[in-house]
């Protein structure tokens, strides 16, 4: 039997085939985000893989293609219902209620970095388990929370070299005023609803509101002229997004609102927005999103308590950077490469590889036995800086031949003076 990863689900490794996969590229992105993050006062939360199936059926909604179709639920050993977590938002509250961190601070800025499952149909850019980095902003009413978390967003992809990225946003208003809507945007479909689309039929009966995401064109052309959304909005969620907007353009993000925007899951219920990767001036994937859920901690038997956030796909991320030939500097911390050319120095190789890594050096040894002309492009290819050459004629006076890989420049230097050397020429 040939063993492969389930389908939707792939490896992450050095040099891999497909270069999204490869481990570098992870570091990169995460250490960017970790680090951004920080600058932004984000502190870390982790959270299980899996949650107590109700947790997402009650926040992300029992109408959502996320809970509907696309999780991973199981019964466990002690007959529980569980699910393999579809998104990050809904576990992190759960936390927030169950340790109760609002007794200790009014406001809690936390981030993840996680895999997630959605048993999705596979495509570009869709898989089964796939990661989000995400940031939710726990406590603040005020629309500069909003804005704090599309600038992190934001300022996250201008960091990692991204380009050619589209905002869009919109306002969706609470539990009322979208009942308002659902039932505006009914009347204007129900004398064409038999015109739509099977998907979209069977969204006018559960999730109405989604309709308004279809991708089939006939849908899109059907839809032309319905209501809008922002003049379905109270007065105070009306201001709030004219002031989200307008903190948005003092901050030069630019944006484009789109009152068809609703994301597809149930808690929102204010600010949304969508960042899009854009090709051809055409969308194409959507590379992350979130918005506002001042009902979702209360829904959850927590205190009520405003709280706005986003996740964006790492997956995406990276496969955007690579397709888009984004100039990123991955270097690997790797200094030295020790290459002993008999086997009589081995031993000795691997004293010197011991003595520079007590100095933090890092350095590995090649123990395969190959030539020199194999050895240096080896060394060279795992981002070496220096190769260490021990043989019998450059050991003969206590001295050790260091070869700079990129200037291709040869020194002899002394046994004793090989920290110092490299600590000095490193770059
Ligand atoms: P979401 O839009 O469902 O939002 O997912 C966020 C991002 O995760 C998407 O924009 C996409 O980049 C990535 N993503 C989603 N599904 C897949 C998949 N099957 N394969 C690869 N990437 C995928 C949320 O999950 C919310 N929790 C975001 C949020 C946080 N809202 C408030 N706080």
């Amino acid at each position: 039997m040939e063993m492969r990863a389930p389908k939707g689900s792939f490896d992450i490794y050095p040099d891999a085939k497909e270069r999204w996969q490869d481990t570098v590229y992870w570091h990169h992105a995460e250490n960017v985000f970790r680090h951004l993050a920080s600058v932004y006062n984000f502190k870390e939360i982790r959270t299980p893989m899996f949650e107590h199936l109700e947790l997402f059926q009650k926040g992300v909604g029992e109408g959502s293609d996320i809970v509907s179709k696309e999780m991973y639920n199981f019964l466990d050993k002690g007959g529980r219902e569980l699910a393999l977590r579809p998104e990050g938002t809904a576990g992190v509250i759960r936390a927030y209620v169950e340790n109760r961190l609002y007794t200790s601070s009014k406001s809690s800025k936390l981030y993840y970095i996680a895999p997630m499952f959605r048993y999705e149909r596979q495509q570009s850019g869709r898989y089964r388990q796939f990661h989000q980095f995400g940031a939710e902003s726990i406590g603040l009413s005020s629309p500069l929370a909003d804005v704090e978390i599309i600038e992190l967003a934001w300022t996250l992809y201008k960091k990692l070299g991204l380009q050619n990225l589209q905002l869009f946003i919109n306002c969706v208003g609470d539990h009322e005023s979208r009942k308002a809507y659902t039932q505006a945007l009914k009347d204007f479909l129900d004398p064409k609803f038999n015109e739509l689309s099977s998907d979209s039929k069977i969204r006018y009966q559960k999730n109405m509101l989604r309709i308004l995401d279809s991708k089939d064109l006939a849908d899109q052309k059907l839809l032309e002229g319905c209501p809008n959304i922002l003049e379905f909005l109270d007065d105070n969620r009306r201001a709030h997004f004219e002031t989200v907007l307008k903190k948005l353009d003092e901050l030069g993000i630019k944006y484009q609102v789109d009152p068809k925007l609703v994301r597809g899951l149930d808690y929102y219920d204010s600010t949304v927005f969508e960042i899009i990767a854009m090709k051809d001036h055409e969308r194409g994937l959507t590379i992350g999103g979130g918005g506002r859920y001042d009902g979702l901690i209360e829904s959850y038997s927590g205190p009520k308590t405003p709280a706005v956030g986003f996740g964006t796909g790492v997956e995406r991320i990276i496969q955007t950077l690579i397709e888009q030939e984004a100039n990123i500097s991955l270097s690997t911390p790797l200094v030295a490469y020790i290459i002993p050319l008999e086997e009589s120095q081995h031993q000795l190789a691997y004293i010197l590889a011991h003595t520079l890594r007590s100095h933090d050096i890092a350095c590995d040894v090649d123990l395969t036995g190959r030539k020199l002309k194999a050895s240096l492009p080896y060394a060279s290819s795992q981002g070496a800086e220096f190769a260490l050459i021990l043989g019998e004629d450059e050991m003969k006076d206590g001295k050790i031949k260091i070869k700079n890989l990129v200037t291709r420049q040869e020194e002899n230097v002394d046994k004793n003076s090989v920290i110092n050397f490299l600590s000095k020429n490193k770059s």
